[in-house]
């Protein structure tokens, strides 16, 4: 069955205010769904504090429940899962459906390749939009038998592996997680030492969260390597709060005069950390308290002041780093003095939508002057006048939109916005604690 559903979700955000208090953002995206598919494979009973119960990460735990391991939601955000260990997932007699969720598709392409079992992974329209090859032909070199639609893309239907994968040597065109990750579990079953070279470190969440599970991972920056054979025996783990849901009120701070906000336990993890880099070089007034490790990641309390910020080169070494916060930064670009300039990132161009276009259509919808690179833009900081914009189902672009209102002159109405759910669920009732105008309005389909 598939995924899709009609949206009836719209925000409309009052233009002015600011943001102030302490909150907590809701755990890490990319490191609940490791949780959920390495406790699902290990010996033994794990347990997950600070999960993310969002739909992308929901869409994981039912798939692995599906294909046996056994699921204790003890509350919202604490699960139990007893893992069926490296060889004991089993057919789970149905489609896959991962929804909105890229990281869910491509991590579980390459472990499903491994299986003896065949299996199919789908999703939602966006997601049977996305480049699939990217996992799908170094897969394919390991001797995985996967069937993709046109244009490389899913449904995925990936046949039982006849013998073991062969490990291989794999130098990435593109710096991702999901696909050292999608290649790194599908090395677990393969004979001899699998290895992912990348032109840019991605963030490394898998390589942590599999030495914390007892596999030996080779790890540095740009080079991931894991030799096949290995087990995953159970621990605890507690998920840090996502920096890429605090970069919303991280934005909305720093474009609003006298705001003050401070975030606790915020993952810090150096690849995750571009959107701090970013908007400090802008002049944003970022301190950071309280640094500590939890479940083997950095973490701290991240403050924000209202600031005057200004337009900037953005260091493509920062790219990487900042991958899923653009959007959110091309607002900070509209609010600060001058030109902001992005190159080398063209991958915004295949998450859940163009990010490109939809951030740049939507600010020029706004009244700023946003021109789209093939692999960035060219943002001038100006009057956000207010209006009406499109998030295209993709739940960065409609929480980065909201926050734009703190600066606007008139209200903004972002249509569409039923997918904020996927990442950061209880979006609005957090950001009308902290200041933000929005009202949420639903239309019965
Ligand atoms: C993710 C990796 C990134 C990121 C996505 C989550 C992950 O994608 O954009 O939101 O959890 O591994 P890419 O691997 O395509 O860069």
């Amino acid at each position: 069955m598939s995924s899709d559903v009609l949206s009836v979700l719209s925000y409309h955000v009052a233009p002015g205010g600011r943001l102030s208090g302490r909150h907590r953002v809701p755990g890490d995206k990319s490191i609940s769904h490791r949780a959920v598919m390495f406790a699902a494979l290990a010996e033994g009973t794990s347990t997950i504090t600070g999960f993310l119960d969002g739909e992308d990460c929901l869409c994981t735990l039912r798939a692995f429940e599906a294909m046996g391991a056994t699921v204790a939601r003890l509350d919202r955000t604490t699960l139990r899962i007893t893992g069926v260990g490296i060889d004991g997932l089993k057919d789970p007699g149905t489609v896959l459906d991962v929804g909105n969720s890229g990281t869910s598709m491509r991590l579980m392409c390459g472990l499903l390749a491994a299986q003896r079992f065949g299996s199919t992974l789908t999703g939602d329209a966006s997601l049977r939009r996305r480049p699939m090859k990217r996992v799908t032909e170094p897969l394919a070199q390991m001797g995985a038998t996967i069937h993709t639609q046109a244009g490389g893309r899913a449904p995925l239907q990936i046949e039982p592996a006849a013998q073991p994968l062969n490990a291989i040597r794999y130098h990435s065109p593109v710096a991702s997680a999901q696909v050292k990750s999608s290649i790194l579990l599908a090395g677990l079953y393969a004979k001899g030492l699998t290895e992912v070279h990348e032109p840019e470190a991605s963030r490394d969440h898998t390589e942590r969260m599999l030495s914390a599970f007892g596999v030996r991972v080779e790890a540095r920056e740009g080079y991931a390597a894991v030799q096949g054979g290995q087990r995953l025996r159970a621990i605890d783990i507690e998920v840090p709060s996502d920096i890429s849901s605090a970069a919303f009120l991280m934005v909305g701070a720093a474009i609003a005069p006298g705001s003050d906000v401070t975030l606790d336990a915020v993952g810090l993890n150096p690849t995750r950390t571009g959107v701090i880099h970013i908007l400090k070089a802008m002049g944003a007034r970022i301190s950071i308290a309280n640094e500590r490790t939890i479940g083997g990641e950095p973490v701290g309390d991240v403050r924000i002041l209202g600031s005057a910020l200004h337009g900037i080169d953005i260091d493509p070494r920062w790219v990487a780093s900042a991958i899923d916060e653009f959007p959110a930064l091309f607002i900070a670009a509209a609010c600060a003095r001058g030109e902001t300039r992005l190159s080398g990132a063209a991958e915004l161009r295949v998450k859940e939508s163009d990010r490109i276009s939809a951030m740049c259509n939507g600010l020029r919808a706004l009244g700023i002057d946003a021109v789209a690179l093939a692999d960035g833009a060219r943002i001038s900081g100006g009057r956000l006048r207010g209006g009406s914009v499109e998030s295209l189902g993709d739940h960065r672009i409609a929480m980065s939109f909201a926050v734009a209102a703190l600066r606007a002159e008139q209200p903004i109405t972002i249509r569409d916005c039923d997918n904020v759910a996927t990442s950061f669920p209880g979006f609005s009732t957090l950001m009308q604690a902290a200041g933000l105008r929005l009202r949420v309005s639903t239309r019965h389909p």
